[in-house]
């Protein structure tokens, strides 16, 4: 840490040390005394360096940049950092899922894409992917989802076995593990990728007129990915290949952009649409809602201190500005307080105050205490209050992104529409955007996967998952294992 103008090592408290080589001892060849406190100071910071990982995406890293907006959406929302010409500091991490803070960059796995705005009505995040689906359609089984994906419990291997068991007995899965096994399952760097909302969201305009909406940043610099052998090679040679990517182009000046596109639903659409438009497993074609410009995000400016800035960044679905909103998503709706508990659980209740995480507009909370606040509590610390204290303002409130419900308590599946089906969207990815050779490298990339440990029953599983995909693409990934 330094500041102020003096080049001189001073302790924690600014106090100049005499030595940054030598601790004190009694003489020079007697014993350290316990009154080191500049040593123990330094001891005791270097035990405590080290803070929990995330439990998923725990590799990654990020940048800042801007958010401006170019074209006008006024008439679908009413948020402040949407209105044409307005520019939004932001943060973005990018990270992948399953692997540990030192894992390889190159691993196949879809990588998180986490936006930070901090707008002048409070933080906004998006917390996407590089993929515009997801593994599962309920909460109750992420959990479960990303344990199959990680480390077996005796010998703390990864196990292809025990993803496709997940995947196999998971229907619901083949949309997101179509992707995954395709092209984009490992992105040539993270300039090179999109960011998807993935799940459905609101937007709310001034006449208090709702919309859903998804949304899609798609990378200026062109889509590229590594072929299995190239990312195989890249773990291997430089396992940060991607983190290194992002920060030496931004250090060059070559500041990467995405666009924001936006598919918008008219609110009434949603009931009669002929897919459950809140399923995170299937997408909205782009011919029933193309995609509507917005504006352009740029990255600028790399951390100084990866650890404070990227390391300590709180993300969170649940930050949501006036104007915008979740929907009756069930992911969403869990994720909405998953993250504020991880971040209490890994950073401390008062997170909010780590500067990365502070919004850049005044704040009026009533929270108080808890360990390492650095923002002081002032009085009045109740409300009401006939003190002058700050209260609520019911002209921009959030909660106007709501939608009507009601029924008993049940645990079940969505209600099924007439194209909610778990293999016809997948199967439209490989029939028709996938070309001859992407199919070729799909079938070479799940045959190399399934060939790496999968036992019975679970291999002759996995093949009937993706003749259900596609007959012809089961039929020869099948040929690809079995070697005939
Ligand atoms: P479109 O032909 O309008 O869109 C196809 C989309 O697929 C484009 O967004 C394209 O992204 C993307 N794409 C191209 N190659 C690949 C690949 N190898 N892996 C994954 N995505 C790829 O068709 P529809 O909207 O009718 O969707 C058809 C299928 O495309 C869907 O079932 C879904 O699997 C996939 N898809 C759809 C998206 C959507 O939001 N509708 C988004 C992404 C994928 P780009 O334009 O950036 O090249
Ligand atoms: C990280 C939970 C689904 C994107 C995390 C973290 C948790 C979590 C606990 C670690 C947070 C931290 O310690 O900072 C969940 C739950 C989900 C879910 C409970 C489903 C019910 C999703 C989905 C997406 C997603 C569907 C993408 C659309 C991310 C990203 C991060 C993350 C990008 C990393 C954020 C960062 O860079 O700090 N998730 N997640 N998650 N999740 Fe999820």
């Amino acid at each position: 840490m330094t500041s102020g103008n003096s080049n001189y090592t001073t302790t924690g408290a600014g106090i100049p040390v005499s030595s940054d080589e030598h601790s004190l001892s009694v003489g020079p060849d007697g014993p350290i005394v316990m009154h080191d406190h500049f040593l123990m100071e330094q001891m005791a910071a270097f035990n405590r360096e080290m803070i929990p990982d995330r439990q998923p995406h725990a590799k990654g890293s990020g940048a800042f940049g801007h958010f401006e907006v170019t074209h006008d959406v006024s008439k679908y929302t009413k948020a402040n950092f949407l209105k044409k010409g307005t520019k939004t500091d932001v943060l973005i991490r990018f990270s992948t899922v399953a692997g540990e803070s030192g894992s390889p960059d190159t691993w196949r796995d879809p990588r998180g894409f986490a936006i930070k705005f901090y707008t002048e009505e409070g933080n906004f995040d998006l917390v996407g992917n590089n993929t515009p689906v997801f593994f599962v359609r309920d909460p109750m089984k992420f959990q479960h989802f990303i344990h199959s994906q990680k480390r077996r419990a005796d010998n703390g291997l990864r196990d292809h076995d025990m993803q496709w068991d997940f995947w196999t007995l998971v229907p619901e899965s083949a949309h997101q593990v179509t992707w995954l096994m395709g092209d984009r399952g490992v992105p040539a760097t993270w300039r090179h990728m999109n960011g998807y909302s993935s799940h459905t969201y609101m937007w709310v305009n001034d006449e208090g007129e709702r919309f859903w909406v998804k949304y899609h940043f798609k990378t200026d610099q062109g889509i590229k990915c590594m072929t299995q052998e190239q990312a195989d090679q890249m773990a291997g040679t430089d396992a940060d290949y991607h983190r290194r990517d992002l920060f030496e182009a931004i250090k060059r000046g070559e500041y990467p952009s995405w666009t924001l596109h936006m598919q918008i639903m008219p609110f009434d659409d949603a009931k009669t649409y002929r897919y459950n438009p809140f399923d995170l497993t299937k997408v909205w074609p782009h011919d029933d809602y193309p995609l509507i410009e917005v504006g352009k995000l740029t990255l600028d400016k790399n951390p100084t201190d990866f650890h404070s800035q990227i390391n300590q960044a709180a993300f969170e679905p649940n930050n949501m500005v006036p104007g915008t909103g979740l929907s009756p998503d069930k992911m969403l709706l869990a994720r909405s307080i998953s993250y504020a508990d991880a971040h209490r659980a890994r950073l401390g209740v008062n997170y909010k105050h780590i500067p990365v995480n502070t919004p850049k507009c005044p704040v009026n909370s009533y929270t108080q205490g808890g360990a390492m606040r650095i923002h002081n509590a002032t009085d009045p610390v109740y409300v009401p209050n006939s003190k002058g204290g700050p209260h609520a303002n019911p002209q921009r409130f959030p909660e106007d992104a709501v939608w009507a419900t009601s029924g008993e308590l049940v645990r079940t599946a969505y209600t099924l529409r007439e194209d909610d089906d778990d293999f016809s969207q997948p199967g439209t990815l490989v029939r028709d955007v996938m070309d001859d050779a992407a199919r070729d490298r799909l079938v070479s990339n799940v045959v190399g996967h399934l060939s790496a440990g999968v036992t019975e029953p679970v291999l002759e599983r996995a093949f009937e998952y993706w003749r259900n995909v596609d007959q012809e693409i089961g039929k020869r990934i099948e040929q690809g294992v079995r070697g005939n």
